[in-house]
């Protein structure tokens, strides 16, 4: 967590005044994939890897982004008209800021300083993470505070209408709501959630395939268009239909031979990941952490067979987990197309699992993968200058 350390300092060094630092965790999707935007059922929880903003007010109407991690500063003029994506990485702050804009947040100009401890493309939301901290460290500083669910939509827009990515609210969502040691089953309809714990008799680990997934090109929109294909043929035969949360499995095979072979698979696992994830729920409610477990599993297969968004490395890296002593469940988790799997393990086989996989993965593809046992982490907060230096001096 090096960015944690040193950016307030390096932001004195940059813009010679002392930031309000504020932080955005990532998250694992632990059920409930490719159902958000179906208005269906999630159950997310915030990790222990974060990004990091620092900001300090300007006296004018400009607003300065710089990132440790790319070359290029973007700077906007809040006043302007003519702002446009510009392809890369800053899309994301910038997007955030228009859209607080239209919301009515009385923006100032600033200088802020991003840092990212959460690896890009892997799956655990780093693009949620950097609009989400934004959002709070621009807003924060107008002495305006927008609500967390409505700061999450904020965010959500921004990435659909700038950034141009269709994702649904899920991952703004629980890094704004995170809570220590809880996943968080979410109603992506109605956005209301409860917090379920973690049992302590589980880890949960994450292993990075390190083959780059991509949101804004590739098949994500296109899924979310077979959805609303699935809809519209089915919103024909029964007109209170709104999104495929509101299709059974029963109203599904009756009316099959209306759908083309993808979309009746699109909605098939949309309609029972739902069913999995209230399921999930209700196991972990109860400490059946086997039963979590294999909901897991079915979602992985689903989600290779039906939804068609995994890769020979995710399916890999779960292949390789199911092999592993302590093992409950291993899925895929995001979007896909590359990224990470998630994996429920027994706390004391969690050292074993990690070794194993990463070598048995390796051996396979010749590529290291980055394992992780993570820690389910509160959502976003500013981060008290205090806190900053106790964790530098942790890591001297
Ligand atoms: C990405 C999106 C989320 C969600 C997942 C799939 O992470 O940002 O909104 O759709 O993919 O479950």
């Amino acid at each position: 967590m090096r960015g944690s350390t040193s950016i307030a300092d390096e932001f004195r060094a940059k813009f010679g005044a002392n930031p309000r630092v504020y932080r955005a965790p990532g998250r694992v999707n632990l059920i409930g994939e490719h159902t958000d935007y179906n208005e269906g059922f999630v159950m997310p929880m915030a990790v222990d890897f974060y990004c990091w903003v620092a900001i300090s007010p300007r006296e004018d109407q400009r607003l300065v982004i710089c990132s440790d991690g790319f070359p290029d500063a973007a700077e906007v003029e809040l006043n302007s008209s003519e702002i446009r994506p510009r392809k890369t990485w800053s899309d994301y702050p910038v997007g955030v800021a228009l859209q607080l804009k239209q919301a009515g947040v009385p923006l100032r100009g600033a200088n802020m300083l991003i840092h990212g401890d959460i690896p890009m493309g892997a799956g655990l939301s780093s693009s949620a993470a950097i609009e989400v901290a934004t959002a709070l460290a621009l807003a924060e500083q107008t002495g305006h505070f927008p609500d967390r669910v409505q700061l999450a939509r904020l965010c959500q827009k921004a990435e659909n209408e700038f950034v141009g990515a269709r994702v649904g609210i899920m991952d703004q969502f629980i890094s704004l709501h995170g809570r220590k040691n809880h996943a968080l089953l979410l109603d992506c309809r109605s956005l209301h959630f409860e917090l379920v714990a973690i049992p302590e008799c589980a880890r949960l680990i994450t292993c990075n395939t390190m083959v780059k997934h991509d949101l804004v090109s590739g098949g994500y929109n296109q899924r979310r268009a077979e959805c609303e294909e699935a809809v519209r043929r089915l919103r024909e035969i029964k007109p209170g239909i709104r999104s495929l949360r509101d299709v059974t499995l029963e109203l599904l095979e009756r009316h099959r031979g209306s759908l083309s072979e993808i979309t009746y698979k699109r909605a098939l696992h949309v309609v029972k990941e739902n069913e999995r994830v209230l399921d999930a729920a209700e196991a972990l409610r109860t400490g059946d952490v086997e039963r979590f477990g294999k909901g897991m599993a079915e979602s992985h297969r689903s989600l290779r067979d039906l939804y068609e968004v995994s890769c020979a490395e995710l399916d890999l890296m779960v292949d390789q987990a199911n092999r592993q002593e302590g093992v409950y469940g291993a899925r895929m988790t995001g979007g896909g197309f590359g990224g990470s799997t998630i994996n429920l393990v027994k706390s004391r086989f969690a050292d074993s699992f990690a070794e194993n996989v990463a070598s048995s993965y390796q051996k396979e593809t010749g590529i290291v993968p980055q394992i992780d046992v993570c820690a389910p982490a509160e959502g976003a907060a500013p981060v008290a200058l205090s806190e900053l230096r106790e964790q530098a001096k942790k890591q001297e």
